[in-house]
């Protein structure tokens, strides 16, 4: 009989991706045959990067990860998941602090899906501090984040910012 195959979807809003959701795709990717790295669209947070902006960052970090795929979502995460017939759904846990809400979102997807599970990953330490916020943050005020991102996306940030700074918006 042939094996169905395994995917898992990583969600998350990625605004923008960091070294920390990197280590969590790399990891995750070797546990199923297909992980699709999906963005959230619409999310109530007013993001840096545009969703497109987000997907195609994703996909230069992960070009070398054979089983990664870069999608993005709107409405429900069981939706997607039940669309692309993904019945793991992945999230990184960096503190005690992430528990509670992970928990929630996790026991309500599976009342939601009975067919999709969610695996929790702890983020590797050196990157357990790590918000997308925080990088944000820090880039906005002219601090160095090449310790928090991938070079290609300390980049994008730069653009991003000196854009803004120049009278650019996002929209
Ligand atoms: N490394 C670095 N940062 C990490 C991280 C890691 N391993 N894991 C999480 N984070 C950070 C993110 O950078 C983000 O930081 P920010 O708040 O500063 O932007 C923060 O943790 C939140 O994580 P994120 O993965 O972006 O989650 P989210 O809360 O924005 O989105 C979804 C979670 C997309 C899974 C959820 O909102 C969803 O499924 N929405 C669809 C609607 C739905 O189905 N709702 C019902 C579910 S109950």
């Amino acid at each position: 009989m042939e094996k169905e195959m395994k995917i898992g979807i990583y969600p998350g809003s990625f605004d923008p991706v960091t070294k920390g959701h990197l280590d969590i795709i790399e990891r995750s990717s070797k546990m199923v045959d297909k992980l699709i790295v999906a963005v959230l669209k619409n999310s109530s947070k007013s993001p840096l990067f545009t969703v497109e902006e987000r997907v195609s960052m994703l996909k230069e970090i992960t070009k070398d990860i054979p089983n990664v795929e870069i999608d993005s979502f709107s409405g429900l995460l069981v939706d997607f998941a039940e669309a692309n017939n993904a019945t793991i759904i992945v999230r990184g846990l960096r503190a005690v602090t992430d528990f509670e809400y992970e928990l929630q979102m996790s026991q309500t997807n599976r009342i939601m899906d009975e067919n999709v599970d969610t695996i929790f990953l702890t983020t590797s330490l050196e990157y357990a501090y790590l918000s997308s916020s925080t990088v944000k943050e820090v880039a906005i005020y002219g601090g160095d984040v090449s310790k928090f991102v991938p070079s290609y996306v300390v980049d994008k940030i730069k653009d991003k910012i000196n854009a803004l700074n120049n009278g650019g918006h996002n929209e």
